[in-house]
């Protein structure tokens, strides 16, 4: 009989056609607007995707994508291009906002509504979620949700597993670590988990921030961090608008430190870096 040998794949040249045609898509489908100086990191990211599988060029790939009744291939696709990078009490000013200004602001109410949109792996909702459960202390009579989304499957799934490595962990101080996660034993020593009451305020969600908003809640503060800066500034000036109809009067909307909404129309008034509030 004869010996196969091992199946070696080659990532295939990526061709200004159908890199074009590429983008040209996920900008239409996600909003994320990729430059030229992308073209590597989508070469190798997508390139995987046709390795396993064993798809032989991107121009099949595109084919195969665009004519998936399903939507599955474009999750996929979608999936791999979006960057993720996040972690715990990331931007901390927001977390000192959200303790020292919007929880004071809510107290008469008892309701705190809050979406995290592009929540990436968790770690920011959570993050929320430690602050709320630290800062109210009659939490149980209060009215609390986080909505936390993201356009990719693969990280939500992280999130609703909300497992992390212990040095991911190493800037939260050791009494908050106790006391809002469960340290993994043998195997898992080096993780921590997220205990369930944290968990329990939070709901988890695709949702493609291009598309229609497909609730009615009006909330108190919206996080969109470091998930515009991949968007266009029409794209943005829409989102921003409709995060807007989505606030109640007073209610917050926070932005990455790196992000601006300077030069764009808005009706949110300019509270400080990074934090704008809807006028009442
Ligand atoms: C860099 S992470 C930011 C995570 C977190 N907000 C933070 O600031 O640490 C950006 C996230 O935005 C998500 N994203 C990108 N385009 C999106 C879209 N059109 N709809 C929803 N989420 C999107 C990505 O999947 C990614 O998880």
């Amino acid at each position: 009989m004869q010996k196969r040998g091992p199946f070696i794949f080659t990532i295939p040249p990526l061709t200004d056609d159908e890199f074009n045609a590429i983008r040209r898509l996920v900008y239409k489908k996600s909003g994320i607007y990729l430059t030229e100086e992308k073209r590597d990191l989508v070469r190798s990211r997508l390139g995987k995707i046709l390795r396993r599988r064993g798809i032989p060029s991107f121009r099949e790939y595109y084919r195969m994508v665009i004519s998936d009744d399903s939507g599955k291939m474009l999750v996929e696709l979608l999936d791999a291009i979006s960057t993720n990078f996040t972690y715990l009490f990331r931007e901390k000013d927001h977390f000192e906002f959200l303790k020292n200004v919007v929880i004071p602001q809510c107290a008469s109410k008892k309701r705190i509504k809050i979406w995290s949109a592009g929540c990436s792996s968790g770690e920011e909702p959570y993050s929320i979620a430690i602050t709320l459960l630290e800062n109210i202390r009659d939490i149980k009579n209060w009215d609390v949700k986080i909505l936390a989304t993201d356009i990719s499957t693969r990280v939500l799934e992280k999130a609703i597993r909300g497992i992390y490595k212990a040095e991911q962990l190493s800037a939260i101080p050791r009494a908050t670590l106790r006391k809002y996660f469960l340290r993994g034993k043998g195997h898992w020593v080096n993780y921590y988990k997220v205990k369930p009451e944290v968990k329990s305020v939070i709901e988890f969600k695709r949702l493609n921030l291009l598309e229609p908003f497909p609730f009615k809640t009006m909330f108190d503060v919206i996080f969109c961090r470091n998930v515009m800066i991949y968007f266009d500034r029409p794209t943005k000036e829409d989102l921003v608008r409709r995060f807007t109809d989505c606030l109640v009067p007073g209610g917050y909307l926070f932005i990455g430190h790196s992000e601006s909404l300077m030069g764009m129309k808005h009706n949110l008034k300019y509270i400080k870096p990074a934090i704008y509030q809807k006028v009442e």
